[in-house]
């Protein structure tokens, strides 16, 4: 594997499972010292002991994202701690998603899936860009969802989350672009748990797309890397479909 992060750190949030973990796998695997975190300590502390055993460098840092600025504050400020002062790589990772409908979503349910989705990844952005700007450089990468524009009878909240977070990448892309930081997103299809087994509830949302059926977070985590690293230096403000065909390609019945 090559190594376009030697030398770089970044933060994964929400890392502890599944696309998170995978993604911090990958850019330690190229030589990222990266930061795991999510609320559970145990499968951070896995993940961590994965990645140092294959040579690479990793520390957890705990968090659990209520979308308040100070948890994102202290989460920033931790793991700039960890990293001896600067960040380079930040990937708003951490998301839940209810299958709640409209009319069986409640207020709370509204405010914690806002808060783990938009809030969070904004306060960090706001904790962490004056370390890029001063440094001149740094790459934000945010996690979207093909439902943000293949609707679904359920999961309208989530969903809004995941427009709101690639009209962020746009928005961010513009507002920082002076500063030497570049932001995209990553738009994952349905992704199976390599922790569970075998076919997913998900594999039946993706058939009949070129793919055939859900994806590996491997995937997406190559394409996390790819936007990371200096081969991207000309890519600004994009969401990037990782979905298997989904949201490119229709589905038509009986072709
Ligand atoms: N899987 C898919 O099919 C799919 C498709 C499209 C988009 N996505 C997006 O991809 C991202 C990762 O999805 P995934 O399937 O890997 O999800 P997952 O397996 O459920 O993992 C979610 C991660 O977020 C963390 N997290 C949840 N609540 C948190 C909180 N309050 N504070 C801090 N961390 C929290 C969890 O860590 P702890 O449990 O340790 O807190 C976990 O590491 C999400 O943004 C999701 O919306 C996934």
């Amino acid at each position: 594997m090559t190594h376009r992060f030697s030398g770089k750190t970044a933060l994964v949030t929400g890392s502890t499972s599944n696309i998170g973990r995978a993604i911090a796998q990958r850019l330690a695997a190229e030589g990222a010292h990266v930061i795991v975190s999510g609320r559970n300590e145990e499968r951070g502390a896995a993940v961590v002991e994965a990645i140092r055993s294959a040579g690479g460098r990793a520390d957890f840092v705990a968090a659990d994202l209520d979308g308040s600025a100070e948890v994102s504050r202290a989460l920033a400020e931790r793991a700039l701690a960890a990293l001896g002062g600067r960040l380079d790589i930040l990937v708003n990772n951490a998301g839940i998603f209810p299958a709640a409908t409209t009319l069986t979503a409640d207020a709370d349910m509204f405010d914690q899936v806002y808060g783990v989705n938009v809030k969070a990844p904004f306060f960090l952005m706001q904790a962490l860009a004056p370390q890029m700007q001063a440094a001149g450089e740094g790459v934000i990468i945010n996690l979207g969802s093909w439902v943000a524009r293949l609707s679904l009878p359920l999961g309208a909240l989530y969903a809004s989350t995941k427009a709101a977070m690639e009209t962020l990448t746009r928005a961010w892309s513009a507002e920082f672009a002076d500063s030497g930081i570049r932001v995209n997103a990553v738009s994952p299809g349905v992704i199976r748990d390599p922790a569970l087994d075998g076919p997913g509830y998900g594999d039946r949302f993706m058939a009949g797309t070129p793919a055939g059926g859900s994806g590996g977070p491997e995937a997406i985590a190559a394409a996390v890397a790819y936007l990371a690293s200096d081969e991207a230096e000309f890519v600004h403000g994009t969401v990037l479909d990782v979905d298997g065909g989904r949201t490119g390609v229709a589905v038509v019945a009986g072709a």
